[in-house]
């Protein structure tokens, strides 16, 4: 068990002024979401970072905002129109939560971001250390954060055992973020925190000479930047199969496919993909289904989508069909056939971008 770790005052105020020295001389002050700070124009931001780096948010970020520019923009939108400004970030949920958020906000605020901490953790997707963030960053509020930067630069700092995601090793973390933050310049001390933790003291490669607490840093001491925080044990993730079938139109006026949207929840929810079987034998039941005659069909080789929590085998068929009946596929929010020379306005999964890349030459 790791005891919670003993900071004087002292200590805890000198580390915190080091902390704000340094993003006053070295801390990012000019990314989009640091202009005209306000709790939505983060809060997105924090939402794209999570998984993200900077660099690849950016030009997401700023489609984003010209989008939806304010709360009830973003309520109102589409949600395939919301997933297409997602389409190549990933993590979806991410997306449909935004969404979720910005109706509760309508509902509930007025339009307004909510200012209580409790309220903003209550809200789909937000944890504490991103409401921390939001509401520190634009709103000055006094909140501690612990974003997997913030803990390795902790973890460092006081030699806490255990890696992301123990409870015990968390909770430590926690305890020493609240201990550390100073109650003035919040904002700075955490957008600091973030970013030492995203340019230097990075995972594999810190560079403890640019670090402003390179001094008390016991790992440091120790050399021992490497160990800490520890790897989280590697599980074995299960291996899955499924095939996509891939209905195609084509002659000289027409060359489309047929996709579906995904129910709600889990995999891929809300994104437009392809039909899936499990046995190739199934092929035939599926074209009756949907109306269609098959009239000849390509295999593709198998590639894998790698999950969080397992692997995807997917096998592509292509199958060349006529329409036998269109009445069956005219639900157009459920079932379309998208022109593959026009461009697609709706959220896609990485693997249905992937496909459609390749029917290009198929
Ligand atoms: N990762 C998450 N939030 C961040 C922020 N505000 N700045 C830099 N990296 C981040």
């Amino acid at each position: 068990m790791n005891n919670p770790i003993a900071i004087s005052a002292k200590s805890a105020e000198k580390f915190g002024q080091q902390v704000v020295s340094w993003y006053h001389l070295q801390g990012r002050k000019h990314l989009p979401w640091q202009q005209d700070k306000t709790p939505y124009r983060v809060w997105i931001s924090e939402i794209m970072l999570q998984q993200t780096q900077v660099a690849t948010v950016i030009p997401y970020y700023q489609r984003f905002m010209e989008s939806f520019p304010t709360i009830t923009d973003l309520a109102n939108a589409d949600e395939d129109v919301v997933l297409h400004h997602w389409t190549g970030l990933g993590y979806y949920a991410r997306a449909r939560n935004l969404h979720k958020s910005a109706k509760i906000m309508l509902n509930d605020f007025a339009g307004n971001f909510p200012t209580e901490i409790e309220q903003v953790i209550a809200l789909p997707g937000i944890g504490r250390s991103t409401a921390g963030a939001i509401l520190s960053l634009s709103l000055k509020q006094y909140h501690p954060i612990l974003d997997g930067n913030v803990k390795r630069v902790l973890a460092r700092s006081y030699l806490v055992e255990g890696y992301n995601g123990l409870s015990k090793f968390d909770k430590a973390l926690w305890q020493l973020s609240e201990t550390l933050t100073p109650a003035i310049e919040t904002d700075s001390f955490n957008q600091a925190m973030m970013d030492l933790g995203a340019t230097v003291c990075t995972r594999s490669k810190p560079n403890c000479e640019l670090c402003p607490v390179e001094q008390s840093c016991l790992a440091k001491a120790g050399e021992q930047q490497m160990n800490f925080p520890q790897k989280k044990p590697k599980k074995k993730i299960p291996e899955k199969q499924t095939i996509m079938v891939i209905p195609r139109l084509r002659n000289e006026r027409c060359d489309k496919v047929l996709m579906e949207k995904r129910p709600p929840a889990g995999i891929w929810g809300g994104l437009w993909c392809f039909h899936e079987i499990d046995e190739l034998s199934e092929i035939d039941d599926l074209m009756t289904n949907l109306s269609l005659k098959a009239l000849d069909s390509q295999t593709l080789t198998e590639f894998r989508h790698t999950f969080s929590h397992f692997h995807l085998d997917i096998t592509p068929v292509i199958v060349d069909c006529q329409q036998l009946d269109n009445s069956k596929i005219n639900e157009p929010n459920q079932q379309k056939w998208y022109d593959l020379h026009q461009g697609l306005s709706v959220g896609l999964a990485a693997s249905t971008q992937k496909l459609l890349t390749l029917l290009k030459d198929c």
